[in-house]
């Protein structure tokens, strides 16, 4: 699933593009620093070298330094990027990508001027089209099941086609395959291979096995 689009940003990424790394970027909530790298090491353990940390918690940031820190073969990206301050904060803590939920001309430029690849948050055809006039064809579709789900991208593909996305929210592994199908569709996200019971027990175990299940769909 590699990106076929000439402009730039996450694109520039080629066959390292953002929605080409792993079938299922993991979403993932840290409310004790103490869970960052284990979790880290457990979705590379099942085959998910991809972890995105939502800036959520008062322990994100460390979290991601962290991880970037102990589990050099995971690539750590910051997820929930809203404003530009956040964008410094990530890339001085670690991040290796950034993903925010919406998009706005200052957000997009604070990404861009970051260096580092990105997808941006669209939710609507003309959202989507400003990204794409921004320069960037790679984009998270956010709220996805919310905002249309599977059968709204299915829909646009055509009419919008130099557009690609990363769905997210509200994804489970039972919907992953009906977007991963779709050929504007590169990876979707989610929060359901590391759900809250899991970090709070320790279940580094079930986390792997979730992982390996959502590799296996790429
Ligand atoms: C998010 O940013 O919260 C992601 O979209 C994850 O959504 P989910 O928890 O519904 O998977």
């Amino acid at each position: 699933m590699s990106s076929t689009s000439e402009s730039h940003g996450a694109d520039a990424l080629g066959a390292d593009s953002l929605l080409s790394l792993v079938p299922v970027v993991p979403v993932v909530v840290i409310e004790d620093l103490a869970h960052a790298v284990p979790v880290a090491r457990a979705l590379v353990a099942g085959g998910l070298p991809v972890i995105e940390l939502t800036l959520r918690t008062p322990v994100a940031l460390d979290a991601i330094h962290a991880i970037a820190a102990a589990v050099p073969e995971i690539r750590v990206g910051a997820g929930t990027i809203v404003t530009p301050g956040q964008v410094k904060q990530a890339r001085d803590a670690g991040a290796q990508f950034l993903v925010s939920p919406g998009s706005t001309p200052t957000l997009l430029a604070a990404m861009a001027d970051s260096g580092l690849p990105f997808l941006p948050g669209t939710a609507t055809v003309s959202e989507a089209l400003a990204v794409l006039e921004a320069g960037f064809s790679e984009m998270k579709f956010f709220p996805a099941e919310a905002s249309g789900g599977a059968a709204y991208l299915k829909s646009i593909a055509s009419p919008v086609p130099a557009a690609r996305f990363c769905p997210t929210g509200g994804i489970t592994a039972a919907s992953a395959p009906s977007y991963l199908a779709l050929p504007n569709v590169g990876c979707v996200g989610g929060s359901w291979l590391t759900p809250a019971d899991a970090l709070a027990t320790g279940d580094w175990d079930r986390v792997s096995a979730f992982a390996a299940e959502a590799a296996a769909l790429g």
